[in-house]
């Protein structure tokens, strides 16, 4: 029910909003976006072949790549304008390959030894993604899951609180961003999508852990097959 109504937020919150994402996600994280990328990318050891789901403008999609230069890395996003950008800023990179697809329906032939998603797992139903990404995982392979949380100290809260309000006036007049910068912090509040991923992964036979970021503001779950 939650996942269901989550994912008709999709195409309000990103369908107009490719060409203004990445600056609006380094300020709208008050700069934590770059570290909490860097987060990912140290849980990612070794490897040869990547899939990031949900790759957006391809961020971290490129990170891989500069970090794994010898390493396949394709990028699965269902928002035509977003993967639009990620294909222009990704010009440079011949190891990346962009695909317009569902992360929960996909289907590819190959199989990877890491499976990012960056802020996709509230928009998804967990039994869902986990069976499709654990299908497309090599054995000892990684799913690594980030994403918003709403932190649980009541001082980090209420500071939370504070500057989503700001920017929910911000959202006010910027008529692009309206839809994500209002509804967002409300489908962040409700989310429950480490407990949840968590339970169905190790439910999967994964081996699970995490870890919570800048005093529980975002969190990074971790899939071993
Ligand atoms: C906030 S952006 C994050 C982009 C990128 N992961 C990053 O960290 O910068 C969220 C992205 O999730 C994508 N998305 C949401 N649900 C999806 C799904 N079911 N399959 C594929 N992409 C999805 C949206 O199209 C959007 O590009």
């Amino acid at each position: 029910m939650l996942a269901e109504s989550a994912k008709n937020l999709v195409p309000k919150f990103f369908d107009e909003t490719g060409t203004t994402y990445d600056g609006v996600v380094s300020y709208g994280t008050l700069g934590k976006d770059r570290y909490w990328k860097s987060k990912i990318l140290e849980q990612i050891s070794d490897g040869s072949s990547f899939l990031d789901l949900a790759c957006g403008t391809g961020i971290l999609t490129r990170e891989i790549a500069e970090k794994f230069p010898s390493g396949k890395i394709v990028g699965i996003d269902i928002t035509k304008s977003y993967l639009d950008v990620a294909k222009e800023n990704s010009n440079s990179f011949d190891n990346i390959s962009f695909i317009l697809d569902d992360a929960e329906k996909f289907k590819l032939d190959s199989k990877f030894d890491y499976i990012t998603g960056s802020y996709l797992p509230k928009y998804c139903d967990p039994e869902i993604l986990v069976k499709n990404c654990v299908g497309h995982l090599k054995p000892g392979g990684k799913i690594i899951l980030h994403d918003f949380t709403y932190p649980k100290n009541p001082a980090v809260r209420g500071l939370w609180n504070f500057f989503l309000t700001f920017l929910r006036l911000v959202g006010c007049f910027i008529p692009s961003w309206k839809d994500a910068l209002i509804g967002l912090p409300k489908l962040i509040r409700r989310t429950k999508w480490l407990d949840s991923y968590s339970d169905v992964m190790k439910k999967s036979g994964l081996k699970v852990s995490s870890q919570y970021l800048t005093y529980g503001a975002s969190a990074i779950l971790i899939g071993t097959k």
